[in-house]
């Protein structure tokens, strides 16, 4: 039996997502910051070597006959080659007056002498790298402050950053498709700590009501706690149950035994004959509320033991060899006989208690609706029992009904009964996973028959 749960959503799914959604923001983060990290480190390596060229023109500037002249090696611009083939632009000035190179590329205002300044502008629609330092020369006619601007394209700048961008493109989808992987693994191994304790507890016999020994996670002890205490509870629930059951049979059939002892007694005393119609009318209610008494208190019984099979191996003949030898003294006093026929034994892994009180209910059905002076027989072959006597048999419209509770043929006269034993029979054999069903003998006659 399954109890419905609710569910609302899966902590697998849900670890799954919140450690792959921390992935994929961690592996953009990684793109981001190891991007930026690399647009600074090549942004510097530029940055040296414009400075280079700017420092090495400056120092090669020299006063000659009152002119500022400047022999700039070779090397100074040669230093800038790429393999983007990148252009190179310079403008040297004295003060304000471009000295030579390009006049358009800018030279910031307020240049400090032998400090260099960088700055990237847009320059013939692209955008250039721009060192300018200044320096001071000190002639005859007195100071001469020259500065030199030397720009460069960023062609091959951009080539590096895209490609370090691209591999770190991939280090960061690499990263995330590992940290996935890993995030499907955690998931599935914290929801498998549960699964485990879950195949735990349903592996157990349904007696089992022990606490849950096995070693938990730390975070899942108040889980198991609370399972180990409800377990307990229940337990100490069925033993009582079973106690209440048995006690309470006893203490309504006894003194209901005593009641119908002294109400035959005082039956036999008697003369007037609507004082006798009285007790025998007493003695019948007792024996219904008797019947009922106990019918009742054995399908709880029934009930409560079917959750909680008490199984054994039993021989379905011999138990049901001693039940006969013990129902045949009411057989005897109806004159009815009672055969039981067996091929052997028939062994059943079941429990005793529950098979031989559905076995005792139809033999009871049979001696109590079949007349006097007739036979019932009880057949075991393999694993199926039928009791089969010389009644009336069912009747036919209400066959399929009679294994219903407090359900009565409309033929039962005055026979005493409560309408149970058919609903015991069926808990039993459904208990057992067997299959209860009554029928009729072609030549007459109720059979019912247990096949497990
Ligand atoms: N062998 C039988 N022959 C004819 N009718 C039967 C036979 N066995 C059962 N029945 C019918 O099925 C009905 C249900 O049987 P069931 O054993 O459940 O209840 P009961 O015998 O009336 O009461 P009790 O609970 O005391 O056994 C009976 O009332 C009776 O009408
Ligand atoms: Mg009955």
């Amino acid at each position: 039996m399954t109890a419905e749960v609710n569910t609302r959503g899966s902590l697998r799914k849900r670890l799954a997502l919140i450690l792959t959604g921390g992935a994929a923001v961690l592996a953009v983060i990684l793109f981001v910051v190891v991007r930026a990290l690399s647009a600074q480190i090549a942004q510097q390596g530029q940055d040296n070597v414009l400075s280079a060229s700017m420092s090495s023109i400056l120092d090669s500037a020299v006063i000659r006959d009152g002119r500022i002249s400047l022999d700039f090696p070779y090397s100074s611009l040669s230093m800038l080659t790429t393999d983007a083939d990148d252009r190179v632009f310079y403008a040297i000035y004295e003060g304000d007056i471009l000295l030579s190179g390009y006049g358009d590329l800018m030279v910031p205002p307020g240049i400090t002498p032998d400090v260099s300044q960088f700055s990237t502008v847009d320059y013939k629609g692209q955008p250039v790298r721009v060192a300018t330092g200044a320096r001071t020369l000190v002639g005859a006619d007195g100071q001469r402050n020259i500065s030199v601007s030397i720009g460069q394209t960023q062609d091959a700048l951009s080539n590096t950053l895209n490609a370090i961008s691209r591999n770190v493109a991939l280090l960061g989808v690499g990263f995330f498709v590992l940290a996935t992987g890993l995030a499907i693994w955690a998931a599935s191994f914290t929801s498998g700590q549960l699964r485990r304790l879950t195949t735990s507890v349903t592996k157990r016999g349904p007696q089992d009501l022990s606490p849950v020994a096995k070693p938990v996670p730390y975070e899942m002890v108040p889980l198991v706690g609370s399972l180990n205490t409800l377990m307990s509870r229940l337990d100490h629930t069925l033993t009582q149950s079973e106690d209440f059951i048995a006690e309470a049979a006893h203490r309504i059939r006894t003194p209901l035994a005593t009641v119908r002892s002294h109400a035959e007694a005082t039956l036999q005393r008697v003369e007037h004959p609507e004082n006798r119609q009285a007790l025998v009318s007493m003695v019948r209610a007792i024996d219904e509320s008797s019947r009922a008494a106990g019918q009742l208190l054995d399908h709880a019984m029934v009930t409560f033991r079917a959750e909680n099979l008490e199984r054994s191996d039993v021989d379905l003949t011999e138990l049901l060899r001693e039940l006969v030898q013990r129902m045949r003294p009411i057989a005897d006093m109806k004159d009815i006989t009672l055969d039981l026929v067996a091929d052997g034994p028939a062994m059943l892994h079941g429990d005793a208690i529950l098979l031989q009180n559905a076995f005792r209910n139809l033999i009871d059905n049979a001696l109590k609706y079949a007349p006097a002076e007739t036979a019932v027989k009880i057949r075991v072959a393999g694993r199926s029992v039928t009791v089969c006597d010389g009644g009336s048999g069912f009747a036919a419209d209400e066959i399929h009904l009679l294994s219903g509770r407090f359900v009565r043929g409309k033929d039962t006269g005055n026979k005493v009964g409560s309408g149970l034993g058919l609903t015991i029979v069926q808990a039993v054999t459904t208990a057992h996973g067997g299959t209860m069903t009554l029928s009729n003998r072609p030549e007459g006659g109720a059979c019912a028959t247990v096949q497990f």
